[in-house]
């Protein structure tokens, strides 16, 4: 594993510690790099209304967009699960606005498991902005 993707696992688990999951118990970190070189982090945020939590992939995306970032050149997401974790169906979705099939997604558990997908392998054939009509 090189030292960029190492960054990217350190930055996830590092935001994971903050992580609000006092209702699933199940705290998740995810950092991205974007085109602009910089790495982005988010964790996940339970609500006492279920429905109403948001996923740290998401809060990654967010960060990234209020920095003024567009592109995801490459994801990790790290959790405390017996095998790594990879995004969920709906961040899938989320991430697919800002990355191409070659975004490099990386997965882990804190026992160190790591695996690695492109988006195309987590996401084929998915629905994204390139889908849409032209606006004028
Ligand atoms: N969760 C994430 O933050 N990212 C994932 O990729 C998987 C699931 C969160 C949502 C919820 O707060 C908790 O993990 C249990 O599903």
């Amino acid at each position: 594993m090189n030292d960029s993707v190492s960054a990217l696992f350190d930055a996830a688990a590092q935001v994971r510690q903050q992580a609000h999951a006092p209702y699933s118990g199940f705290a998740v970190g995810a950092a991205l790099r974007a085109e602009d070189g910089r790495i982005y982090v988010g964790c996940n945020v339970e609500n006492a209304a279920y429905p109403s939590g948001t996923c740290a992939e998401q809060a990654a995306i967010a960060a990234m967009i209020a920095g003024g970032a567009r592109k995801i050149e490459a994801l990790a997401v790290v959790a405390g699960s017996p095998r790594p974790v990879t995004p969920c169906g709906a961040c899938r979705q989320r991430i697919r606005e800002f990355a191409s099939s070659s975004t490099q997604i990386h997965a882990g558990n804190l026992a160190g498991a790591r695996q690695h997908f492109t988006f195309a392998d987590l996401l084929p054939d998915s629905f994204g902005p390139d889908a849409l009509p032209e606006r004028s």
